[in-house]
């Protein structure tokens, strides 16, 4: 019998023979990620979800979304969720499949009704919220806000802090005196691709909608300023496949006539989301996820370790920052914090960037397609070794750059 070809992608390497290639090569190659698309489980976590997809009768795989073993994990998630955010009782957790980017339709789908003197007011601050924007305006008349113009309102030191301060410095540009009915406000409080974020939340009048996929559960939310918040789980809280949203229970049942009824949150909140099968292992990663956040802390202390990693990289950067080799692509009062975005000079110094990275094998590192340069992306799983090898990355690739390393006496 001649040899098969083995339909294993792990088992699939280059020509030679010797190389793994494709998820081979993912599966083997040693380091960290620092992928923006998608955050590390701690290993306690990832532990745990390999332990629960064993084959056998009790595999997580195959646990039908109709148990009452289910029900008891989608609820176990929503009430972790509920502690860790302090989530009032006048808000709905739905879990829903699709992407984040299925929010970005399901939003004017659900929030804009008939009224056709409204429109939906967009904050264009970076990527994300331009495919906000791009989807909504599918669905209905769209008011979009640059960032620019709030920032020139606002002064540069971000959202002012205060609803007086607010109202002073002219929110006005969002939503007053512009001739229509704001349906809803959308924002993307950090802007994954840009390395942007909004320190705090702005207030308006009409409901307020956040995109939180590469956010939640790093820092508390202000329930008083927010009114839907939508995440894919992908980055912190666990795996593809689910999108939550949380969202006030005064705004459903009011999607447009012909909103399909899996689309639909307020069907879907009567049904407990389970209008269609729900992503039962994304669900069990998220539980396991939750509660390991529960355990180390909460989310205040998510919120003190991310400033620490934060302030720990942008230390490493300082030297090379002062000689003009890492430029920053936001300014500090809007600087992510989870996802922090730089440039070099140019695209030599880039390839020598990335060589070094790879050579100390931290891996995905550069920044989204369209912007190009560096991201770090310190999202709540990703180890304390990560973070400090990062560090080591920064500031030694400064020095070497600088030729001004000084070797320890
Ligand atoms: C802020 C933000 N919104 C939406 C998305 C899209 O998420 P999904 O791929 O789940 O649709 C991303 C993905 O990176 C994101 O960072």
């Amino acid at each position: 019998m001649g040899s098969r070809s083995s339909p294993d992608p792990q088992l699939s390497t280059s020509a030679s023979g010797r190389v793994p290639t494709g998820l081979a090569a993912w599966r083997t190659r040693p380091g960290f990620s620092f992928s923006a698309a998608a955050g590390s489980l701690p290993t306690a976590v990832a532990d745990e979800v390999a332990e629960a997809c064993r084959p056998g009768p009790g595999s997580i795989l195959s646990l039908p979304f109709t148990t009452s073993a289910y029900r008891s994990l989608q609820a176990e998630t929503e009430a972790c969720l509920r502690r860790l955010l302090a989530i009032p009782d006048e808000f709905v957790v739905l879990f829903m499949a699709g992407g984040a980017s299925t929010q970005f339709a399901l939003v004017p789908m659900n929030l804009y009704g008939a009224d056709t003197g409204a429109r939906a007011v967009y904050i264009d601050s970076g990527h994300w919220s331009r495919r906000a924007i791009a989807e909504a305006r599918r669905h209905c008349p769209v008011h979009v806000c640059a960032l620019a113009a709030l920032t020139a309102a606002w002064g540069c030191g971000g959202v002012p802090e205060t609803a007086a301060a607010q109202a002073r410095v002219g929110m006005s540009v969002l939503e007053d005196a512009v001739g229509y009915r704001p349906a809803y406000v959308h924002v993307t409080p950090n802007e994954t691709a840009d390395g942007l974020q909004f320190a705090r939340l702005p207030v308006t009048q009409a409901p307020l909608v956040a995109d939180l996929t590469s956010e939640l559960l790093t820092r508390a939310i202000d329930w008083q300023r927010l009114d839907v918040g939508y995440a894919g789980t992908q980055k912190t809280i666990g795996t593809p496949g689910l999108t939550l949203v949380i969202i006030r229970r005064s705004l459903l049942g009011h999607a447009r006539a012909g909103t399909p009824r899996v689309m639909d949150y307020g069907a879907q909140a009567e049904a407990e989301s389970r209008l269609c099968t729900p992503p039962v292992l994304p669900v069990f990663v998220a539980h396991r996820m939750l509660h390991w956040i529960e355990a180390a802390g909460g989310v205040a202390a998510m919120a003190v370790r991310l400033a620490h990693r934060h302030a720990l990289v942008t230390a490493a950067m300082a030297a090379g920052e002062d000689v003009g080799l890492y430029r920053w692509s936001a300014p500090s009062a809007w600087r992510s914090q989870v996802n922090p975005c730089f440039q070099l000079p140019d695209e030599e110094t880039a390839r020598r960037f990335f060589a070094a990275a790879d050579a100390t094998d931290l891996h995905d590192l550069g920044g989204h397609p369209e912007r190009g340069g560096v991201r770090l992306s310190l999202y709540n799983g990703l180890a304390d070794d990560a973070v400090a090898a990062l560090a080591g990355l920064l500031s030694g690739f400064a020095c070497s750059e600088a030729g001004r390393c000084h070797q320890a006496p």
